[in-house]
């Protein structure tokens, strides 16, 4: 290093400065690892795992700064924030939390129907969502469980038990975790929302959340037929890969069952805007959700309004806004169907 023309005295300050800026910085950082815990209850069985996962900590704080400042740049519609998954590695995250079985081969979709697009004459409203209308249970959590199938299997079935009755039950995941693996589910390691809807159809109806709440593990199937909450007739599916399609079910009949590939990095610390990672892929599907409405933002970005099932720290208020549209993004259009009640 060339010292040339700068007396030691200050190079000495500015080294002793620059060591004090780090410590104060690092100890901004400690306490807000330590904030991190307490806000999400994390607890740590030993040294070495709390300092492996506060490396991973920082290294998703840092991953998040990132991103935001592309998108204060412009460069990105959506923003990502810190929530529960903090503390991660990503592929942990996705062997945890996603539990969509995956594309289904011609041979699952035999025993489906179609649903029946009503004409172009018709014209769709701009936006929806059915929220407003009452439709909508509050977002749920489905924990450290592959069961984000049963969650948007009860979503859509609560809407549609909505849309007859006039009533909002909330209805038992636990249910459909414990009972339906005769229908090639796999509880907290995956399953099909369609085949939860079969279930229902052969088993004359599912339990409310009440009476049969979620426990997120497996367990043995206690479905008691003295407190079901809704029940259905089969389940309609959506022409494959049709934006268009989508749009018509959710403003005709109701909220969808849709799945999606989340296994990318930014979906785990989504927060705000719509959301249109290409990184995702249509054809690989992980992740079942609820699609509750659609519409289009300020700046003209069309979106659809999702519903996820990671509690409501996680995206916004629970909900992410995903880019419509835009050659199917996530695969939003590619599996989508809701049950006939
Ligand atoms: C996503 O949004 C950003 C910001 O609006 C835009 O620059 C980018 O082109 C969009 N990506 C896609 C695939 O539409
Ligand atoms: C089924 O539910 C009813 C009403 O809550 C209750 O009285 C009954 O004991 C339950 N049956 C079983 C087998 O748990
Ligand atoms: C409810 O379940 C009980 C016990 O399994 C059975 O005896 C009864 O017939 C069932 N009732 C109805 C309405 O299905």
């Amino acid at each position: 290093m060339q010292l040339v023309g700068i007396p030691l005295r200050i190079v000495l300050v500015l080294a002793v400065v620059s060591s004090v800026t780090a410590v104060a910085l690092y100890s901004v950082v400690l306490d807000e690892w330590e904030d991190f815990k307490v806000e999400h209850g994390k607890v740590y069985t030993s040294d070495t795992e709390e300092a492996f996962r506060r490396k991973v900590w920082m290294d998703n704080k840092y991953f998040i700064a990132h991103h935001n400042q592309k998108y204060y740049n412009e460069e990105s519609s959506f923003k990502l924030r810190m929530n529960h998954f903090g503390d991660m590695l990503h592929h942990e995250f996705v062997s945890t939390m996603n539990g969509y079985g995956g594309l289904r081969t011609s041979d699952d979709l035999r025993d489906s129907s179609l649903f029946i697009e009503p004409d172009d004459s018709v014209i769709m409203p701009d936006s929806v969502d059915w929220r407003e209308k009452g439709a909508v249970t509050p977002v749920k959590n489905q924990g450290a469980c592959g069961s984000c199938w049963a969650f948007s299997s009860t979503g859509a079935l609560e809407g549609q038990h909505f849309r007859k009755t006039g009533e909002l039950t909330s209805l038992s995941e636990q249910n459909l975790v414990d009972c339906s693996q005769h229908y090639g589910n796999h509880g907290c390691h995956g399953g099909w929302m369609d085949s939860a809807f079969k279930y229902v159809r052969d088993n004359h109806g599912i339990d409310t959340e009440e009476s049969y709440p979620y426990e997120h593990v497996d367990r043995q199937c206690r479905f008691n037929n003295s407190t079901i909450g809704a029940d259905d007739v089969g389940y309609m599916d959506i022409r494959r890969g049709s934006e268009d399609a989508v749009k018509k079910a959710i403003a005709t009949v109701g909220p969808v069952s849709i799945a999606i590939d989340a296994a990318v990095r930014t979906f785990m610390h989504y927060h705000t805007g719509v959301y249109n990672d290409t990184d995702c892929n249509p054809h690989k599907l992980d992740h079942g959700v609820l699609a509750v409405g659609y519409g289009v933002t300020e700046d003209g970005v069309d979106y659809w309004l999702v519903k996820n099932s990671w509690g409501p720290h996680w995206g916004d208020n629970g909900y992410i806004k995903i880019a419509r549209n835009q050659g199917n993004i996530c695969g939003v259009a590619s599996a989508a169907s809701f049950p006939l009640v």
